[in-house]
Protein backbone atom coordinates (compact mmCIF):
# COMPACT_ATOMS: atom_id res chain seq x y z
CA UNK A 1 0.00 0.00 0.00
CA UNK A 2 0.96 3.33 -0.97
CA UNK A 3 3.04 5.23 2.24
CA UNK A 4 1.79 8.23 4.24
CA UNK A 5 3.14 11.77 3.84
CA UNK A 6 6.31 12.30 5.12
CA UNK A 7 7.00 9.25 7.38
CA UNK A 8 6.67 5.09 6.90
CA UNK A 9 3.97 4.68 9.38
CA UNK A 10 0.72 6.62 9.89
CA UNK A 11 0.54 8.34 12.92
CA UNK A 12 -2.79 9.54 14.31
CA UNK A 13 -3.47 12.36 16.20
CA UNK A 14 -6.07 10.61 18.29
CA UNK A 15 -5.88 9.32 21.94
CA UNK A 16 -6.93 5.24 21.36
CA UNK A 17 -5.83 4.23 24.82
CA UNK A 18 -8.43 4.31 26.61
CA UNK A 19 -7.31 4.90 29.73
CA UNK A 20 -4.99 7.41 28.51
CA UNK A 21 -8.15 9.20 27.09
CA UNK A 22 -10.02 9.04 29.97
CA UNK A 23 -6.87 10.61 32.17
CA UNK A 24 -6.84 13.32 29.55
CA UNK A 25 -10.21 14.31 29.86
CA UNK A 26 -10.64 14.21 33.48
CA UNK A 27 -7.21 16.19 33.46
CA UNK A 28 -8.83 18.91 30.32
CA UNK A 29 -11.60 19.58 32.84
CA UNK A 30 -9.03 21.61 35.15
CA UNK A 31 -7.04 23.29 32.55
CA UNK A 32 -7.54 26.84 31.17
CA UNK A 33 -9.37 26.39 28.54
CA UNK A 34 -10.58 27.69 25.22
CA UNK A 35 -13.80 27.38 22.26
CA UNK A 36 -11.77 27.23 19.24
CA UNK A 37 -12.95 28.10 15.45
CA UNK A 38 -14.76 25.66 13.11
CA UNK A 39 -12.00 25.50 11.04
CA UNK A 40 -9.48 25.18 13.50
CA UNK A 41 -11.80 22.10 15.37
CA UNK A 42 -11.91 20.35 11.73
CA UNK A 43 -7.90 20.71 11.65
CA UNK A 44 -8.15 18.69 15.21
CA UNK A 45 -10.39 16.24 13.67
CA UNK A 46 -8.08 15.41 10.61
CA UNK A 47 -5.13 15.66 12.59
CA UNK A 48 -6.70 12.85 15.26
CA UNK A 49 -7.73 10.62 12.25
CA UNK A 50 -4.04 10.70 10.70
CA UNK A 51 -5.59 12.47 8.02
CA UNK A 52 -2.68 15.17 8.43
CA UNK A 53 0.19 13.06 9.07
CA UNK A 54 2.91 13.77 9.78
CA UNK A 55 1.83 16.92 11.37
CA UNK A 56 1.23 16.78 15.09
CA UNK A 57 -0.38 20.13 15.76
CA UNK A 58 -0.76 23.63 14.97
CA UNK A 59 1.77 25.60 12.80
CA UNK A 60 3.18 28.48 14.36
CA UNK A 61 3.06 31.65 12.38
CA UNK A 62 6.73 31.31 10.47
CA UNK A 63 5.46 27.74 8.91
CA UNK A 64 2.02 29.27 8.29
CA UNK A 65 3.81 31.71 6.10
CA UNK A 66 6.18 29.41 4.66
CA UNK A 67 3.58 26.76 3.65
CA UNK A 68 1.49 29.94 2.02
CA UNK A 69 4.34 30.82 0.23
CA UNK A 70 6.01 28.14 -0.92
CA UNK A 71 4.01 24.87 0.27
CA UNK A 72 6.98 23.68 2.76
CA UNK A 73 7.01 24.53 6.16
CA UNK A 74 10.61 25.72 7.71
CA UNK A 75 11.73 22.51 8.45
CA UNK A 76 11.21 21.57 4.64
CA UNK A 77 8.19 19.24 4.66
CA UNK A 78 5.91 19.46 2.23
CA UNK A 79 2.31 20.84 2.94
CA UNK A 80 0.21 23.04 1.28
CA UNK A 81 -2.31 24.61 3.13
CA UNK A 82 -1.47 26.09 6.64
CA UNK A 83 -3.07 24.16 9.67
CA UNK A 84 -3.69 26.91 12.09
CA UNK A 85 -5.82 27.62 15.47
CA UNK A 86 -6.31 30.92 14.78
CA UNK A 87 -8.52 32.78 17.48
CA UNK A 88 -9.45 36.32 18.28
CA UNK A 89 -8.29 36.27 22.16
CA UNK A 90 -5.93 34.21 23.50
CA UNK A 91 -6.53 35.87 27.01
CA UNK A 92 -3.96 34.54 29.19
CA UNK A 93 -2.64 31.58 27.53
CA UNK A 94 0.90 31.40 26.95
CA UNK A 95 3.55 29.67 25.56
CA UNK A 96 4.42 26.60 27.64
CA UNK A 97 0.50 26.19 28.86
CA UNK A 98 -1.23 22.89 28.34
CA UNK A 99 -4.66 23.79 27.25
CA UNK A 100 -8.47 22.25 26.15
CA UNK A 101 -9.78 23.01 23.43
CA UNK A 102 -13.93 23.07 23.32
CA UNK A 103 -15.52 22.04 20.40
CA UNK A 104 -17.67 24.65 18.98
CA UNK A 105 -19.72 22.30 17.10
CA UNK A 106 -21.24 20.23 19.82
CA UNK A 107 -24.22 21.82 22.33
CA UNK A 108 -21.92 22.49 25.60
CA UNK A 109 -18.68 22.60 23.63
CA UNK A 110 -16.91 19.01 25.03
CA UNK A 111 -13.23 19.55 25.14
CA UNK A 112 -12.00 17.90 21.92
CA UNK A 113 -8.63 18.25 22.14
CA UNK A 114 -5.68 18.42 24.72
CA UNK A 115 -2.59 21.22 23.22
CA UNK A 116 0.38 22.35 24.54
CA UNK A 117 1.04 25.58 23.96
CA UNK A 118 4.51 26.33 22.22
CA UNK A 119 3.93 29.53 20.81
CA UNK A 120 1.10 32.90 20.82
CA UNK A 121 2.07 34.88 17.94
CA UNK A 122 -0.09 37.63 15.94
CA UNK A 123 -0.34 38.17 12.44
CA UNK A 124 -0.14 41.56 11.05
CA UNK A 125 -2.69 42.34 8.83
CA UNK A 126 -0.04 42.54 5.68
CA UNK A 127 0.64 38.77 7.04
CA UNK A 128 -2.71 37.76 7.03
CA UNK A 129 -3.44 39.33 3.35
CA UNK A 130 -0.23 37.77 2.29
CA UNK A 131 -1.31 33.85 3.40
CA UNK A 132 -4.79 34.84 2.05
CA UNK A 133 -3.86 35.41 -1.52
CA UNK A 134 -1.30 32.81 -1.66
CA UNK A 135 -3.57 29.83 -0.42
CA UNK A 136 -6.91 31.16 -2.09
CA UNK A 137 -5.18 33.35 -5.21
CA UNK A 138 -7.97 36.24 -3.68
CA UNK A 139 -8.17 38.28 -1.07
CA UNK A 140 -12.19 39.33 -1.56
CA UNK A 141 -14.10 38.92 1.39
CA UNK A 142 -17.08 37.87 -0.67
CA UNK A 143 -14.75 34.34 -1.25
CA UNK A 144 -16.42 32.33 1.03
CA UNK A 145 -12.79 30.58 2.15
CA UNK A 146 -11.53 33.81 2.60
CA UNK A 147 -14.03 35.13 4.59
CA UNK A 148 -13.93 32.15 6.98
CA UNK A 149 -10.45 32.58 7.60
CA UNK A 150 -10.40 36.61 7.76
CA UNK A 151 -13.18 35.67 10.54
CA UNK A 152 -11.34 33.78 12.65
CA UNK A 153 -8.69 36.24 14.49
CA UNK A 154 -5.77 36.85 14.11
CA UNK A 155 -3.57 35.07 17.21
CA UNK A 156 -1.69 32.46 16.26
CA UNK A 157 -1.76 28.99 18.79
CA UNK A 158 0.91 26.75 17.97
CA UNK A 159 1.61 23.21 19.46
CA UNK A 160 0.92 19.58 19.30
CA UNK A 161 -1.95 18.30 19.95
CA UNK A 162 -3.78 15.01 21.14
CA UNK A 163 -7.71 14.87 20.30
CA UNK A 164 -9.61 13.34 22.50
CA UNK A 165 -13.00 12.52 19.58
CA UNK A 166 -14.08 12.99 16.51
CA UNK A 167 -16.77 15.76 17.09
CA UNK A 168 -20.16 15.24 15.65
CA UNK A 169 -18.73 13.44 12.79
CA UNK A 170 -18.47 10.52 14.10
CA UNK A 171 -22.38 10.65 16.45
CA UNK A 172 -23.88 12.19 13.22
CA UNK A 173 -22.06 9.67 10.64
CA UNK A 174 -21.44 6.86 12.10
CA UNK A 175 -22.13 4.81 8.80
CA UNK A 176 -19.87 7.46 6.83
CA UNK A 177 -17.45 9.03 8.92
CA UNK A 178 -13.75 7.18 8.40
CA UNK A 179 -10.19 7.95 10.18
CA UNK A 180 -7.25 7.11 7.36
CA UNK A 181 -6.83 4.44 9.68
CA UNK A 182 -9.80 3.33 9.16
CA UNK A 183 -9.68 3.72 5.41
CA UNK A 184 -6.24 1.89 5.25
CA UNK A 185 -7.55 -1.01 6.98
CA UNK A 186 -10.63 -1.43 4.93
CA UNK A 187 -8.27 -0.99 1.79
CA UNK A 188 -6.43 -3.92 3.13
CA UNK A 189 -9.33 -6.38 4.18
CA UNK A 190 -11.04 -6.14 0.23
CA UNK A 191 -6.85 -6.70 -0.72
CA UNK A 192 -7.50 -3.97 -2.81
CA UNK A 193 -4.51 -3.48 -4.68
CA UNK A 194 -4.70 0.05 -6.81
CA UNK A 195 -7.04 2.44 -4.79
CA UNK A 196 -8.70 5.54 -6.58
CA UNK A 197 -9.83 8.06 -4.42
CA UNK A 198 -12.98 10.99 -5.19
CA UNK A 199 -13.11 13.65 -3.43
CA UNK A 200 -16.59 15.21 -3.97
CA UNK A 201 -19.11 17.80 -1.42
CA UNK A 202 -21.99 17.30 -3.84
CA UNK A 203 -24.03 14.67 -4.64
CA UNK A 204 -22.90 12.63 -7.29
CA UNK A 205 -24.40 13.19 -10.95
CA UNK A 206 -23.41 11.49 -13.60
CA UNK A 207 -20.59 13.33 -14.62
CA UNK A 208 -19.06 12.44 -11.47
CA UNK A 209 -19.95 8.76 -11.26
CA UNK A 210 -18.89 8.53 -15.33
CA UNK A 211 -15.70 10.27 -14.19
CA UNK A 212 -15.33 7.34 -11.13
CA UNK A 213 -16.00 4.84 -13.57
CA UNK A 214 -13.75 6.24 -16.69
CA UNK A 215 -10.79 6.38 -13.39
CA UNK A 216 -11.33 2.76 -12.42
CA UNK A 217 -11.60 1.13 -16.15
CA UNK A 218 -8.26 3.56 -17.55
CA UNK A 219 -6.34 2.61 -14.52
CA UNK A 220 -6.77 -0.74 -14.06
CA UNK A 221 -7.87 0.13 -10.22
CA UNK A 222 -9.51 -2.96 -8.05
CA UNK A 223 -11.06 -0.43 -5.25
CA UNK A 224 -12.77 2.94 -5.36
CA UNK A 225 -13.35 5.09 -1.91
CA UNK A 226 -16.05 7.87 -2.24
CA UNK A 227 -14.71 10.21 0.01
CA UNK A 228 -17.38 12.89 0.88
CA UNK A 229 -16.29 16.06 2.35
CA UNK A 230 -18.63 16.16 5.68
CA UNK A 231 -18.01 19.08 7.12
CA UNK A 232 -19.02 22.99 6.86
CA UNK A 233 -19.97 23.81 3.42
CA UNK A 234 -21.47 27.49 2.04
CA UNK A 235 -25.00 28.46 2.06
CA UNK A 236 -26.77 26.86 -1.10
CA UNK A 237 -24.77 23.59 -0.87
CA UNK A 238 -26.39 20.27 -0.34
CA UNK A 239 -26.66 19.53 3.15
CA UNK A 240 -23.82 15.97 3.90
CA UNK A 241 -27.27 13.52 4.65
CA UNK A 242 -28.82 14.13 1.49
CA UNK A 243 -25.93 14.19 -0.44
CA UNK A 244 -25.14 10.73 1.46
CA UNK A 245 -27.94 9.09 1.17
CA UNK A 246 -27.68 9.69 -2.88
CA UNK A 247 -24.30 8.63 -3.33
CA UNK A 248 -25.26 5.22 -1.40
CA UNK A 249 -28.20 5.06 -3.42
CA UNK A 250 -25.87 5.64 -6.86
CA UNK A 251 -23.38 3.70 -6.15
CA UNK A 252 -26.05 0.61 -4.99
CA UNK A 253 -27.63 0.27 -8.20
CA UNK A 254 -25.06 1.79 -10.75
CA UNK A 255 -21.36 -0.04 -9.37
CA UNK A 256 -20.22 -3.08 -9.60
CA UNK A 257 -20.64 -4.84 -5.30
CA UNK A 258 -17.53 -4.67 -3.32
CA UNK A 259 -15.59 -2.16 -5.72
CA UNK A 260 -16.71 1.14 -3.72
CA UNK A 261 -16.92 2.33 -0.11
CA UNK A 262 -18.59 4.89 0.52
CA UNK A 263 -16.97 7.14 3.18
CA UNK A 264 -16.78 10.62 4.37
CA UNK A 265 -14.20 13.08 6.14
CA UNK A 266 -15.10 15.41 9.27
CA UNK A 267 -13.30 18.70 7.39
CA UNK A 268 -15.16 22.07 6.48
CA UNK A 269 -14.68 23.25 2.99
CA UNK A 270 -12.10 25.66 2.87
CA UNK A 271 -12.93 26.74 -1.51
CA UNK A 272 -9.35 27.15 -1.94
CA UNK A 273 -9.20 25.55 -5.12
CA UNK A 274 -5.65 23.97 -6.40
CA UNK A 275 -4.11 24.51 -3.15
CA UNK A 276 -7.07 22.20 -1.38
CA UNK A 277 -6.57 20.28 -4.60
CA UNK A 278 -3.27 19.28 -3.26
CA UNK A 279 -4.18 19.16 0.71
CA UNK A 280 -7.02 16.73 -0.83
CA UNK A 281 -4.38 14.53 -2.84
CA UNK A 282 -2.36 14.62 0.68
CA UNK A 283 -4.81 13.24 2.39
CA UNK A 284 -6.22 10.54 0.50
CA UNK A 285 -2.41 9.49 0.37
CA UNK A 286 -2.66 9.41 3.88
CA UNK A 287 -5.68 7.11 3.54
CA UNK A 288 -3.85 4.50 1.23
CA UNK A 289 -5.23 5.56 -2.08
CA UNK A 290 -2.97 5.69 -4.71
CA UNK A 291 -4.85 8.06 -7.23
CA UNK A 292 -7.39 11.11 -6.63
CA UNK A 293 -9.52 12.14 -8.72
CA UNK A 294 -9.12 15.77 -9.96
CA UNK A 295 -11.58 16.99 -12.69
CA UNK A 296 -13.03 20.89 -13.73
CA UNK A 297 -12.79 23.30 -11.04
CA UNK A 298 -11.94 21.08 -8.27
CA UNK A 299 -12.43 22.69 -4.68
CA UNK A 300 -13.95 25.59 -6.85
CA UNK A 301 -15.88 28.49 -6.21
CA UNK A 302 -17.37 30.92 -8.22
CA UNK A 303 -14.99 32.16 -11.28
CA UNK A 304 -12.41 32.81 -8.81
CA UNK A 305 -10.17 29.57 -10.46
CA UNK A 306 -9.87 28.55 -13.96
CA UNK A 307 -11.19 25.31 -15.02
CA UNK A 308 -8.16 23.54 -14.62
CA UNK A 309 -6.17 25.31 -12.51
CA UNK A 310 -6.18 22.60 -10.09
CA UNK A 311 -5.05 20.02 -11.99
CA UNK A 312 -1.63 22.48 -13.55
CA UNK A 313 -0.66 23.38 -9.85
CA UNK A 314 0.25 19.34 -9.62
CA UNK A 315 3.07 20.25 -12.08
CA UNK A 316 4.64 22.51 -10.19
CA UNK A 317 5.44 20.05 -7.72
CA UNK A 318 9.02 18.21 -7.29
CA UNK A 319 8.76 14.96 -8.58
CA UNK A 320 9.08 12.44 -5.95
CA UNK A 321 7.26 14.52 -3.32
CA UNK A 322 3.83 12.59 -2.77
CA UNK A 323 3.23 9.09 -3.92
CA UNK A 324 -0.35 9.38 -4.85
CA UNK A 325 -0.70 10.32 -8.46
CA UNK A 326 -3.85 12.60 -9.83
CA UNK A 327 -5.70 11.25 -12.68
CA UNK A 328 -7.09 14.53 -14.34
CA UNK A 329 -10.00 14.36 -15.88
CA UNK A 330 -11.70 16.54 -18.73
CA UNK A 331 -15.03 18.32 -18.41
CA UNK A 332 -17.58 15.33 -18.39
CA UNK A 333 -20.97 16.00 -20.19
CA UNK A 334 -23.31 14.10 -21.59
CA UNK A 335 -23.68 13.80 -25.38
CA UNK A 336 -26.90 13.45 -27.30
CA UNK A 337 -25.40 12.32 -30.21
CA UNK A 338 -23.52 9.34 -28.41
CA UNK A 339 -26.15 8.26 -25.74
CA UNK A 340 -23.41 8.82 -22.75
CA UNK A 341 -21.14 10.37 -20.56
CA UNK A 342 -17.72 11.65 -21.93
CA UNK A 343 -15.02 13.57 -21.72
CA UNK A 344 -16.10 16.55 -23.79
CA UNK A 345 -11.75 16.66 -25.38
CA UNK A 346 -12.66 13.32 -26.34
CA UNK A 347 -15.57 14.38 -28.74
CA UNK A 348 -14.04 16.86 -31.09
CA UNK A 349 -16.39 16.53 -33.36
CA UNK A 350 -19.15 17.91 -30.93
CA UNK A 351 -20.97 21.54 -30.87
CA UNK A 352 -21.59 22.51 -27.84
CA UNK A 353 -24.99 22.19 -28.37
CA UNK A 354 -24.41 18.16 -28.64
CA UNK A 355 -23.99 17.91 -24.80
CA UNK A 356 -26.29 18.70 -21.57
CA UNK A 357 -24.68 21.15 -19.84
CA UNK A 358 -26.37 22.20 -16.68
CA UNK A 359 -24.32 24.13 -14.03
CA UNK A 360 -25.01 23.51 -10.07
CA UNK A 361 -26.81 26.95 -9.90
CA UNK A 362 -29.05 25.50 -12.61
CA UNK A 363 -30.23 22.24 -11.62
CA UNK A 364 -30.31 23.93 -7.89
CA UNK A 365 -32.90 26.28 -9.21
CA UNK A 366 -34.51 23.37 -11.05
CA UNK A 367 -35.11 21.41 -7.98
CA UNK A 368 -36.23 24.02 -5.74
CA UNK A 369 -39.28 24.80 -8.48
CA UNK A 370 -40.03 20.84 -7.76
CA UNK A 371 -38.48 19.94 -11.34
CA UNK A 372 -36.84 16.51 -11.94
CA UNK A 373 -32.93 17.46 -13.12
CA UNK A 374 -32.93 15.54 -16.78
CA UNK A 375 -31.99 11.66 -16.82
CA UNK A 376 -29.21 12.42 -18.64
CA UNK A 377 -27.86 14.68 -16.13
CA UNK A 378 -28.77 13.28 -12.79
CA UNK A 379 -29.77 9.33 -12.61
CA UNK A 380 -33.74 9.37 -11.50
CA UNK A 381 -32.75 7.52 -8.14
CA UNK A 382 -30.75 10.04 -7.19
CA UNK A 383 -32.88 13.29 -8.40
CA UNK A 384 -35.78 11.62 -6.22
CA UNK A 385 -33.76 12.19 -3.08
CA UNK A 386 -33.06 15.69 -4.28
CA UNK A 387 -36.30 16.75 -5.12
CA UNK A 388 -37.72 15.45 -1.54
CA UNK A 389 -34.95 17.20 0.11
CA UNK A 390 -36.03 20.30 -1.74
CA UNK A 391 -39.80 19.61 -1.63
CA UNK A 392 -39.27 19.23 2.72
CA UNK A 393 -37.57 23.08 2.71
CA UNK A 394 -40.68 24.44 1.03
CA UNK A 395 -43.35 22.75 2.85
S1 LIG B 1 -15.48 19.57 -5.15
O1 LIG B 1 -15.48 20.90 -4.59
O2 LIG B 1 -15.57 18.55 -4.14
O3 LIG B 1 -14.36 19.40 -6.07
P1 LIG B 1 -17.61 18.34 -6.70
O4 LIG B 1 -18.15 17.45 -5.66
O5 LIG B 1 -18.60 18.94 -7.63
O6 LIG B 1 -16.83 19.55 -6.02
O7 LIG B 1 -16.56 17.61 -7.60
C1 LIG B 1 -15.93 16.42 -7.29
C2 LIG B 1 -14.89 16.08 -8.35
O8 LIG B 1 -15.52 15.90 -9.61
C3 LIG B 1 -13.82 17.14 -8.58
O9 LIG B 1 -12.60 16.51 -8.91
C4 LIG B 1 -14.35 17.90 -9.78
O10 LIG B 1 -13.30 18.52 -10.49
C5 LIG B 1 -14.97 16.78 -10.58
N1 LIG B 1 -16.08 17.20 -11.47
C6 LIG B 1 -17.34 17.52 -11.11
N2 LIG B 1 -18.11 17.78 -12.19
C7 LIG B 1 -17.31 17.59 -13.28
C8 LIG B 1 -17.49 17.68 -14.69
N3 LIG B 1 -18.68 17.98 -15.24
N4 LIG B 1 -16.43 17.44 -15.49
C9 LIG B 1 -15.22 17.11 -14.95
N5 LIG B 1 -14.99 17.00 -13.65
C10 LIG B 1 -15.99 17.24 -12.81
Amino acid sequence: MVKPHGSDELNPLFVYDTAENEALQAEAANLPSITISSAAAANAVMLGGGYFNPLTGYMNKADAISVAENMHTTSGLFWPTPVLNLVKDAGSIKAGDRIALKDPNVEGNPVLAVMDVEAVEELSDDEVTNIVQNVFRTTDPEHPGVATFMDQGKVVLSGPIKVLNFSYFQTEFPDTFRTAVEIRNEIKEHGWKKVVAFQTRNPMHRAHEELCHMAMERLGADGLVIHMLLGKLKPGDIPAPVRDAAIRKMVELYFKPNSVIVTGYGFDMLYAGPREAVLHAVFRQNMGANYLIVGRDHAGVGDYYGDFDAQEIFDTIPEGTLEIEIFKADHTAYSKKLNKVVMMREAPDHTKEDFILLSGTKVREMLSRGEAPPPEFSRPEVAKILMDYYQSLSS
